[in-house]
């Protein structure tokens, strides 16, 4: 490629903004002030100079190997490092909890994603239609999300349910099952968690109703607990192929909103901003639902990440221009050989990745495998309203009425594209049918 490496001047300044320099002072090679105490003690006092998400949370000092040196200052008796404000819990500065079951009031509560970014406006699910609803309209989405969400939905439902007959009970919650389910087609995770919690619920048959109604709450909020392990691990593994300075290519969300806590896709820079590296994001918009514009940006913007938002059709230019060293995409159901559907669009970039030469990884967890999926050609693609091209997020319509429309809302990359599958328990490499197959038999 040989392509001159220019930075876009407004993430040159925006790098600048969640860092702070700190000035630790030596005599005869002993530590005498150190500059996070100092900067502390200024901030308690309001009159440190900080950027204003310093003030929001806990400065931590990320330690030398995560911090920047800058060349000694006066023979050696005072050294300046570059170091980074960072927050003790990462959701201060991303959102509020996207999916929260509060039991005191016995009420299951979701971030309606849609209203974002202008409004965080919570949104109360009680009834099946209300939760298909919900789905449907993506005021949740994101795969493992709606996973998370299903489970307490069906926990919810279950509650609702009040026959003593359990034949009459699981039917009924079965069929709940089945309506969620329908919502979207594409992502593995919601049919994954509903089965889990008929299972569950086929599992506790024998005992109380209060008894069997425990077992879901827990098992809904194990789905959920574990989760924001595998996003953690997930986002490490990812973490771990990218270098300080580099420039990663993301697109629709796959942040905290889109699963549990880190997110899978997003996490690594997530961690990244945590740990005081620093990685330049490009978002892509994400036609036409928006969900690079109005949620990753969003996600990333508030965390301190050094995020760019691109249009779709800007991918090739940034990737051409040299800013781009890796693209990082979650996935909604990926099968047994690598095949991975993703958010419409997707399979574009890898293509484009391809001729640039820069690699594709794929960040999902085990529970976004679908080894009973063989390949591609078997992923159920959902199609959308065709409103959503022409009307929706306009003022006025950008097409005729009669204009048709097709509205993929997933597509499928190609195995042959993706340089990595990233999950919870490592990095899988092609062949995919193998170390895919490795993750299920436990030898990986
Ligand atoms: O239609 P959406 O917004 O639910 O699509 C989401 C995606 O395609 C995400 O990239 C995918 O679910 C991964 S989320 C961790």
């Amino acid at each position: 490629m040989g392509l001159a490496h220019t930075i876009p001047p407004d993430t040159q300044a925006h790098w600048k903004h969640p860092y702070f320099i700190i000035q630790t002072h030596f005599s005869q090679g002993r530590l005498v002030k150190d500059g996070v105490q100092a900067i502390t003690t200024e901030l308690e006092k309001g009159t440190a100079d900080l950027p204003p998400l310093a003030s929001a949370g806990k400065l931590r000092y990320t330690g030398r190997e995560n911090t920047k040196a800058l060349p000694r200052e006066t023979g050696g008796a005072a050294a300046v490092w570059k170091g980074r404000t960072t927050m003790p819990d990462i959701t201060a500065v991303t959102h509020a909890q996207n999916i929260r079951y509060d039991r005191k009031a016995e009420a299951l509560y979701i971030i309606d994603q849609t209203l974002l970014p202008g409004e965080e406006k919570e949104i109360r699910l009680q009834t099946i239609d209300e939760m298909v609803e919900a789905i449907r309209a993506l005021r949740v989405r994101g795969a493992p999300a709606i996973g998370i969400c299903a489970a307490y939905c069906m926990y919810v439902l279950a509650k609702s349910i009040r026959t003593e007959d359990r034949p009459t009970f699981l039917k009924r919650l079965s069929d709940y099952g089945q309506q969620l389910d329908a919502a979207r087609p594409t992502a593995v995770n919601l049919g994954w968690a509903i089965r889990e919690m008929m299972r569950t619920a086929l599992e506790h048959v024998h005992d109380t109703r209060g008894q069997m109604l425990d077992a879901l709450y827990e098992r809904a909020v194990a789905i959920h607990e574990d989760d924001i392990a595998k996003c953690r691990a997930i986002s490490e593994y990812g973490l771990s192929l990218l270098k300080e300075g580099d420039g990663v290519l993301t697109h629709c969300n796959a942040g905290p909103l889109a699963t549990s806590r880190y997110g899978t896709a997003q996490g690594p820079f997530l961690l990244a901003a945590e740990r005081g590296m620093h990685i330049r994001v490009f978002a892509d918009e994400t036609r036409p639902l928006l969900q690079g514009a109005r949620l990753t940006s969003y996600e990333l913007q508030r965390a301190g990440v050094d995020v760019t938002l691109i249009c779709d059709n800007m991918a090739s230019i940034v990737m051409k221009n040299g800013w781009v060293q890796a693209c990082f995409v979650g996935c909604d159901r990926v099968a047994a050989n690598g095949d991975t559907a993703n958010k419409i669009g997707t399979s574009g970039v890898a293509i484009l990745a391809k001729h640039y030469g820069i690699p594709v990884y794929v960040l999902g967890p085990t529970s976004t495998i679908d080894m009973a999926c063989p390949d591609g050609d078997h992923i159920p693609i959902e199609e959308r309203d065709g409103e959503e091209i022409k009307t929706m997020w306009y003022e006025k319509p950008m097409a005729l009425p009669e204009v048709k429309c097709y509205n993929p809302a997933f597509d499928v990359t190609d195995h042959e594209l993706i340089a990595g599958i990233v999950t919870e328990k490592g990095i899988c490499r092609p062949p995919y049918t193998k170390s895919l197959k490795a993750l299920f038999d436990d030898k990986k």
